[in-house]
């Protein structure tokens, strides 16, 4: 019988621990296809799963891991076979689900993605979730009309996962990026990968009492949230959008109807999770072709399932620059 290693989180009460347990595949779901993980990665849902914290996975003991890249072991179903390189994002994968902190995973045909040709199994995993949904945020700036010459666009969380991967995306697609970001020792790192600008993110943070500001944005990505948001949307040009995606500072914002009516701004709602699958390929494909990234190997650092623990950590400490991959050895 297939043994392997996963990173454990138990909680009693509130206490939470985690450790690096053996496992055999009869410990897997059912499901329609068992796959060996090779990568993946740490996002900020990843860590409120790994402390125990509400919102993600509601029963411990539990293997997280949002994002999963690998090889096919077995399949009942004829759209996979054996040998096959997969990715999984989303769904329950790693809230309810045991996920890609695990060598193994066995999930629903219908939440696998066929590695699109052209992209590393790595390289799908430096993406994992935190990409792939600012890549979403981006395609939906663009089915609202935006386009380079319209100006500046905002990218709060600018360091984060989300924000690295969307600065990285909209700067070479030729739009002028604003990275708002609380850390002032990344300027170089923002730069790197494409910011044009950088501002510090308690710009965006305070909280002011008019209903309209400058129309200093065309567009945003907002992984933030809050007052943020708020002031953002205050910030649009007529016309312009921003898509929002987090919640890292707060998942409430204050807003009044002005820049609605009078600047006719939009906000866009974006879900990487119960995104179909059919949609969900079709985004990796461009991530694999015409949006491919420039910048991926700049963007990660490496750790083993002995190293979760420590990077989930720097993830509530704000202390993460880029993404995070997870390496199994199997
Ligand atoms: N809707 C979806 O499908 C979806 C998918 C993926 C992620 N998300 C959400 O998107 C958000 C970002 O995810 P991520 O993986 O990019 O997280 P992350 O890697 O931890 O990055 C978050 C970034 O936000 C900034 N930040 C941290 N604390 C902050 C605070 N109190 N106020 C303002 N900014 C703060 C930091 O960047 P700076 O230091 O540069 O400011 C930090 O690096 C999370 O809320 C996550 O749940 C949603």
């Amino acid at each position: 019988m297939t043994k392997f290693k996963a990173f454990h989180v138990e909680k009693e009460n509130d206490s939470v621990s985690h450790s690096i347990i053996e496992r055999s595949l009869d410990d897997l779901p059912a499901g329609d296809v068992v796959i060996r993980v090779k990568y993946s990665s740490v996002n900020y849902k990843d860590a409120l799963s790994a402390k125990g914290l509400p919102g993600v996975t509601r029963q411990y003991p539990h293997t997280p891991g949002i994002d999963a890249a690998g090889v096919v072991i077995e399949s009942n179903q004829t759209a996979f076979s054996e040998g096959d390189e997969v990715i999984v994002i989303g769904f329950d994968l790693g809230m309810n689900t045991p996920g890609g902190y695990g060598e193994f995973i066995r999930v629903p045909a219908s939440w696998v993605t066929p590695l699109p040709d052209g992209m590393l199994l790595r390289e799908s995993m430096v993406i994992g979730t935190a990409g792939f949904t600012a890549a979403l945020c981006i395609e939906k700036l663009e089915q609202m009309g935006a386009s380079p010459d319209d100006g500046p666009v905002i990218v709060s969380g600018a360091t984060g996962g989300v924000g690295s991967v969307a600065v990285a995306l909209l700067a070479q697609s030729g739009y002028e990026v604003v990275a708002s970001s609380g850390k002032s020792d990344k300027e170089s790192y923002l730069k790197s990968i494409g910011a044009a600008n950088i501002i510090d993110r308690q710009v965006l943070a305070d909280e002011n009492p008019r209903p309209m500001l400058a129309a200093n944005y065309a567009q945003g990505v907002d992984t933030v949230g809050g007052t943020t948001l708020s002031n953002i949307v205050k910030s649009l040009q007529y016309g312009g959008s921003v898509s929002i995606c987090g919640l890292v500072a707060s998942a409430n914002f204050k807003t009044t109807v002005l820049p609605f009516i009078l600047r006719g701004v939009n906000i866009l709602g974006i879900d990487s999770v119960e995104l179909p699958i059919a949609s969900k390929n079709k985004i990796w494909d461009r991530l694999a072709n015409d949006w491919r990234i420039s910048s991926l190997d700049t963007m990660a650092i490496e750790v083993g399932l002995d190293g979760i623990s420590a990077a989930v950590e720097s993830i509530f400490d704000g202390q993460v620059a880029g993404r995070t991959l997870v390496v199994h050895d199997a």
